[in-house]
């Protein structure tokens, strides 16, 4: 009877990867708390389980409505009893019971607060937790000797735990457009990460660089970075050269010069008060003496910027400028629809296009390139669309990315 029971029966394939996910989640309750397991499993060393947390929220993320009873998750994938039971949890009671208590819980509570520390993972921060370090207290009077990252993690702690906003990313995005025209003409910037999928908030900012011109994006990084360093843009940053080959993925084909892709986990100082002083300054010839100066909101003595703003409760408040996380990585054109694709991200969707691509299609997808394992040959691709296409998914733009 049509006035029977009113509740939509949903029906959702089972790889993200073939589901449109937009930023319109009707269902956050729920996806909140499968997303805090999902969290929890993954700092303690559980990725397995994490994946599954995670694989269940994305169901839910994708629902166009929100779910009010059981009976709607009838034929759903990917949920498995023990999402099934939080679900149930939330929807009887309001909030899960096991969510809430490892909210409440020491070690939960002590992993978020460590692994909050920029160069600090799970499993250091696990092993700290059976030393008894439990805070920042604990951790700066612990007589660890921290790496650089952890150095600057700890040092730019409430700065990076804060969320960067879409202005705050456009305001990097400048700078970065600027530096990288100034370094080699030509060469294009494209935001990725959650920005591109259309995010208002993020936890860094996430930057792909390519020249048109195969082969004149090699050396671009270290002149990007040399340049940002020189301005002070930089209170942290690690350049890592990529020793990817194509033939690794493939021994049997002969090897490749697809070894360039580099990328730079930095922290930039951002003039703060001033979001449109990036502009200015990008408009400025280098190296003119504006730069320098105090005043101009952007110090660029970098010995000061690492020591003076230390103190907890001091001189924050005042600080004209604050830390972002900034991803930066450069792709050859070849690559360059890969590198798109796996740096939008999300990281479940990017997960479950490489299982689908395994599983579905027996191919390799990365970041580099598609791998067709039984032809036995690569798969060029120089749109996303055209990887899509390859892997015959309905193309899903960036925005409904957001599993
Ligand atoms: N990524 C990657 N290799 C890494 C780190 C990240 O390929 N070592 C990719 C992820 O798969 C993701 C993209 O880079 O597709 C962005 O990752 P990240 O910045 O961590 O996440 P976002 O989706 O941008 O979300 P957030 O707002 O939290 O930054
Ligand atoms: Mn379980
Ligand atoms: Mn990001
Ligand atoms: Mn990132």
């Amino acid at each position: 009877q049509a006035d029977e029971v009113e509740v939509a029966v949903f029906s959702v394939p089972s790889y993200a990867c073939q589901r449109r996910t937009s930023l319109d989640n009707r269902n956050t309750v729920l996806t909140d708390a499968l997303s805090l397991l999902a969290e929890n499993a993954e700092l303690s060393d559980q990725d397995g389980r994490g994946v599954a947390f995670r694989r269940a929220a994305a169901v839910m993320k994708s629902l166009p409505e929100p779910v009010t009873s059981m009976t709607q998750l009838r034929g759903l994938p990917c949920l498995g009893e023990h999402s099934l039971r939080v679900i149930r949890d939330v929807l009887e009671n309001g909030a899960s019971r096991e969510v809430e208590s490892m909210k409440q819980s020491k070690q939960y509570k002590a992993l978020k607060v460590l692994t909050g520390v920029f160069g600090v993972g799970a499993k250091t921060a696990a092993r700290w937790i059976r030393e008894g370090i439990h805070t920042l207290h604990q951790l700066r009077n612990s007589g660890h000797t921290l790496n650089r990252a952890q150095q600057a993690g700890l040092e730019h702690y409430d700065d990076l735990n804060q969320q960067v906003s879409k202005a705050e990313a456009e305001a990097i995005q400048q700078i970065v457009e600027e530096v990288v025209a100034s370094v080699l003409p030509g060469a294009k910037v494209t935001l990725t990460g959650g920005f591109r999928r259309g995010k208002l908030m993020g936890h860094d900012v996430d930057f792909l660089i390519t020249h048109p011109e195969e082969g004149k994006e090699v050396g671009l990084m270290s002149k990007v970075v040399s340049w940002l360093e020189s301005q002070g843009f930089l209170l942290y940053q690690k350049t890592t050269r990529n020793s990817y080959l194509v033939s690794d993925d493939s021994p049997a084909l002969p090897p490749s010069n697809m070894d360039r892709f580099e990328r730079c986990l930095s922290i930039f100082k951002l003039a703060q008060d001033q979001p449109h002083r990036a502009k200015q300054l990008g408009a400025l010839p280098l190296d003119t003496a504006e730069h320098r100066r105090g005043d101009s909101g952007l110090q660029t003595d970098q010995d000061s910027c690492s020591q003076r703003i230390q103190t907890p409760g001091g001189q924050e408040d005042t600080k004209p400028w604050r830390a972002v996380r900034v991803d930066l990585v450069v792709s050859p054109i070849s690559q360059f629809a890969f590198a798109v694709l796996g740096w939008t991200g999300s990281k479940l969707f990017e997960r479950e296009l490489r299982r689908w691509a395994g599983q579905e299609k027996a191919m390799s997808l990365s970041s580099h390139a598609l791998y067709d394992n039984k032809k036995r040959k690569y798969l060029q691709a120089s749109s996303e669309e055209e990887i899509f296409a390859h892997l015959d998914l309905e193309f899903i733009p960036p925005s409904e990315r957001n599993a």
